[in-house]
């Protein structure tokens, strides 16, 4: 094998900069070429690819986002686009491919590779919701942006005795808002593993009312419901002095942490050793410290299980 080819794709994250520099700098020092593939799945089927070499990469490894820009590309799924994409790798004469991105990236991924083109799948994405990974490239800064927000919100929430709903991105996981929660100290945290009643959450806050805090922070992941729906439905149980933000994008935008950026190297450098052992149709991640890899097909028969003794923690922890 002499070229290999790099794409993100789906949602971006922070770190995915890294991991783009991290495949690069090792695929060229063992002696590889390495094509740049912008805007995922799409911009390989538009053969929209670019050579790069060692300083493609100087000064990214701080960036959030992803400078090969990335999409999400649903006709990927159907052969007639892997078909158009492969002709574009044998234009190029490239022989196999790093995808960072979610898991809808892996898909694409693990297509390729049935068709001869080795792919390995890094997991970029800050919702952490891959299976066998502890944790995705971008988590931990979506995470630390989180408790800053936090922090922030709960100057004003103290300052006028004010309940503050924070929203927080993480599709069907409440990953981020369980490992937020417990950093920011938040009073509650609303997250799809974990069964609520709205009730129960008035009655704790009156309490703690009555009990002297007379402000908290609630976080509420996204995949539950909407912030504001949960101020209507809370506000039918009191006067909470209720706000709700919203924090969106923000969560997946900035600077990656120290964190991310060395497991997006890490993981970066052991895609390059697969490929060049020949191995693809694989999806590395990290468990119990460790970089591992595992079969593509294992993880769409897996759920990801966040840490739910978080969830506990904080309740125990809270006021
Ligand atoms: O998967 C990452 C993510 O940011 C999710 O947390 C969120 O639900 C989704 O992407 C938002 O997607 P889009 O940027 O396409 O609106």
């Amino acid at each position: 094998m002499k070229r290999i080819g790099i794409l993100t794709s789906g949602g971006d994250a922070p770190g995915m900069n890294a991991a783009i520099r991290a495949v690069t700098r090792k695929a060229i020092h063992s002696g590889l070429e390495v094509y740049g593939i912008n805007y995922g799945y799409a911009g390989l089927v538009a053969g929209d690819i670019f050579k790069m070499d060692e300083s493609s990469v100087g000064d990214k490894i701080q960036r959030g986002g992803t400078f090969l820009y990335s999409a999400r590309y649903p006709e990927f799924a159907k052969e007639e686009g892997q078909l158009k994409g492969i002709e574009q790798l044998n234009k190029f004469g490239i022989e196999a491919l790093v995808v960072i991105g979610g898991d809808g990236s892996y898909h694409g991924a693990l297509r390729l590779t049935e068709h001869g083109y080795n792919a390995v799948g890094l997991p970029g994405t800050i919702d952490n919701d891959i299976p066998y990974t502890d944790f995705t490239i971008g988590f931990d800064t979506s995470v630390n942006t989180v408790v800053e927000a936090a922090d922030r919100i709960r100057d004003t929430a103290a300052s006028h005795e004010r309940t503050f709903i924070i929203e927080v991105m993480g599709r069907e996981a409440g990953d981020i808002a369980l490992w937020s929660g417990v950093a920011a100290g938040a009073e509650d945290v609303i997250v799809p593993e974990h069964d609520f009643d709205v009730k129960e959450i008035a009655d704790r806050l009156r309490s703690s009312r009555q009990r002297g805090q007379k402000h908290a922070i609630i976080i509420l992941a996204e995949g539950v419901m909407h912030a504001d729906e949960l101020a209507e439905q809370l506000s039918q149980y009191g006067d909470f002095y209720l706000r709700h933000t919203v924090l969106g994008h923000v969560v997946r935008g900035g600077s990656p942490t120290a964190r991310d950026r060395v497991l997006a190297s890490e993981m970066g450098a052991y895609a390059v050793d697969l490929l060049m052992q020949g191995k693809g149709g694989l999806a590395i991640g990290i468990e119990n410290g460790k970089i591992t890899s595992h079969d593509m097909l294992d993880l769409f028969d897996s759920k990801h299980h966040a840490q739910m003794s978080l969830y506990q923690l904080g309740q125990d922890l809270s006021f």
